[in-house]
């Protein structure tokens, strides 16, 4: 979509998001989500995707962790993601999860999560083969991994607190 700004989230922003997010998913309950995490400092990276001011996209990563009797090593999870719903499918979404990917990448994160449609996330290089030695309440053909680094392929997911909520 032509003059639509990538940008990181901001306080402002808050009940933009939440309208956005519970429009996109029908329910409150991912909004919440987002709420959450912010509220227990658990992101790690919250994008908006704004076009003429308005913001018309949103993507969030938080922190979680891979656990093994050696310790933990800190990913990221994406979710959630969402689009408001009459500039779905004209990449908004796409250009939100790839230039979150280039800023991870370059603050040295290494490892990205999520649960998802593989025919939507794989086109971003997320696998389930990459995440299918992972331990996990969620592990399923949906949860998929994209290594931006050097990271574990096995290991127990650890979410941020906020998830066991939704
Ligand atoms: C999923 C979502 C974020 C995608 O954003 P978007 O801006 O519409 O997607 P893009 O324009 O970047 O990509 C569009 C492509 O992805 C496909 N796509 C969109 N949503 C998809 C989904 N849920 N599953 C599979 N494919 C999907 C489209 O068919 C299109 O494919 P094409 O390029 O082959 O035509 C958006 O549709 C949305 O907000 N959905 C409601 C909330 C939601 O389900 N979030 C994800 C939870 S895991």
């Amino acid at each position: 979509m032509r003059g639509l700004v990538i940008r990181p989230a901001e306080a402002r922003d808050r009940a933009a998001i939440r309208e956005l997010v519970t429009e996109a998913f029908g329910q409150p309950a991912e909004a919440g989500l987002v709420d959450a995490l912010v509220a227990d400092n658990d992101v790690v990276l919250e994008l908006v995707a704004t076009h003429e001011g308005e913001i018309v996209g949103h993507v969030l990563f938080s922190r979680l962790f891979v656990e093994d009797e050696a310790g933990r090593f800190a990913a990221v999870a994406l979710a959630p993601i969402a689009v408001q719903p009459r500039r779905q499918k004209t990449r908004v979404g796409s250009t939100l999860i790839e230039n979150a990917h280039m800023l991870l990448k370059d603050r040295g994160e290494t490892l990205s999560i999520v649960l998802g449609d593989p025919a939507y996330y794989g086109r971003f290089g997320y696998a389930h083969d990459r995440a299918a030695g992972f331990a996990s309440d969620y592990q399923c053909e949906a949860l998929q991994a994209l290594a931006l680094g050097e990271a574990p392929a096995i290991g127990r997911l650890v979410y941020a607190p906020a998830f066991s909520g939704l």
